[in-house]
């Protein structure tokens, strides 16, 4: 295996023989050829989304079923819970997709809490919540099966959800915490290039759709599940990702979920004790901090867009902070097939890094308080 210096918290590090995949000949999406092949791949999904259910694949990048799975699954009334960028994202999804749009909203940094959801059920009836497990701009993993327990017990509300950057790496359980839709382009903690988008849609979410009216047509996620059901994607495909996916999926299959989930607990464990010794922070509040990424504030006197550039001078790249965190924050990636003696040269490059940084003139400015903006 190559070495891994592409700690980005997606799109991440793609291993040399799923590139190599891509270069196989294109044939025709709906020939028999194809069709024998996308059964066979499609078939191994469930045991990565960890449903009994539909499991399908899109041509397009994760927002492309954020946007769909509002369109056609909620009838009206949607509830967003946001606690960073790509969850108000959702919530500005919902409102131009025209649903009535609410939104539950927490600081930046925090996690959602399950009771405040219990709350906001018990006060307005919604016909879908929309989650993201895992907020990639702020390094919060959500309490996902506890959110979802109370979305359960307090409404019939859909609980669509965004697994983007921690399927694969993180216990998701489509079917077990009663998941409607669950959705994660590829190029996250699944390690392949970025391009589809795998995700389950229930039979309740589909019963649902049945009624929404205008479904659209490339969000349409029941003719998603109709055509999969008769053996192919909807419209052409992006075939040569296809072949990647087939090539990665066995590998994901080969080390197992579990084993990679642990893998990915680890990393996030090394890289805290590294931040520990060095005065890193969190900008995660603890116990809500992401297995896949850690979002990171530098010490007194060190800019994390310095560190950044310094690394990148070096061949190695991290992630810079994200939006009103940018100059305060930044992110190391440790997602995908990242290995243990990967993340140890980072870090010792992140060592060197530092050491060679020229000493600051002037503080960033502390937005580190800063809340939800207005979507
Ligand atoms: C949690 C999360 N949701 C959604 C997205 C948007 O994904 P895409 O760019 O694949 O549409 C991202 C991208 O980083 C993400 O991290």
């Amino acid at each position: 295996m190559e070495k891994i210096r592409f700690f980005l918290p997606g799109p991440t590090y793609v291993p040399e023989d799923v590139r190599q995949a891509m270069a196989a000949p294109i044939v025709g999406h709906r020939s028999a050829e194809f069709r024998a092949f996308y059964q066979m791949l499609a078939g191994h999904l469930p045991a990565v989304l960890r449903t009994a259910g539909d499991a399908l694949i899109a041509t397009g990048s994760s927002t492309l079923i954020m946007e769909s799975a509002v369109v056609s699954t909620a009838a009206h009334d949607v509830l967003s819970l946001t606690c960073g960028a790509f969850s108000e994202r959702w919530h500005s999804i919902s409102r131009g997709a025209g649903k009535a749009a609410d939104r539950l909203a927490v600081p930046w940094g925090e996690a959602i809490d399950p009771d405040l959801v219990r709350g906001a059920l018990r006060r307005k009836r919604y016909d879908a919540v929309t989650v993201v497990h895992n907020e990639t701009s702020t390094g919060v993993m959500n309490p996902l099966a506890d959110i979802a327990r109370a979305i359960r017990e307090e409404s019939d509300a859909l609980i669509l959800v965004d697994a983007v950057s921690s399927l694969g790496g993180a216990p998701v359980e489509a079917d077990a915490w009663g998941l409607d839709v669950v959705l994660a382009g590829t190029q996250k903690a699944l390690a392949l290039p970025p391009g589809l988008v795998i995700f389950t849609l229930s039979d309740r979410a589909a019963a649902r759709a049945a009624k929404v009216e205008r479904r659209g047509f490339y969000t349409d996620l029941l003719r998603y599940r109709d055509k999969h059901r008769e053996g192919g994607p909807i419209t052409t495909p992006a075939i040569s990702l296809y072949y990647a996916l087939d090539r990665q999926l066995e590998r994901i299959l080969a080390e197992g979920m579990e084993a990679r989930w642990a893998r990915h607990e680890r990393l996030a464990r090394r890289t805290a004790a590294w931040a520990a010794a060095r005065g890193f922070t969190f900008a995660a509040a603890a116990g809500a901090r992401s297995p896949t990424v850690s979002c990171l504030r530098p010490p007194q006197g060190v800019d994390p867009q310095a560190l950044v550039k310094q690394l990148a001078g070096r061949g190695w790249t991290v992630g810079g902070g994200y939006g009103d965190w940018k100059p305060t924050t930044f992110r190391i990636g440790h997602m995908g097939e990242v290995r243990d003696d990967d993340l140890e040269a980072l870090l010792a490059e992140a060592d060197a890094a530092l050491a060679a940084l020229p000493p600051m003139t002037a503080a960033p400015p502390d937005r580190l308080a800063v809340g939800v903006s207005e979507a």
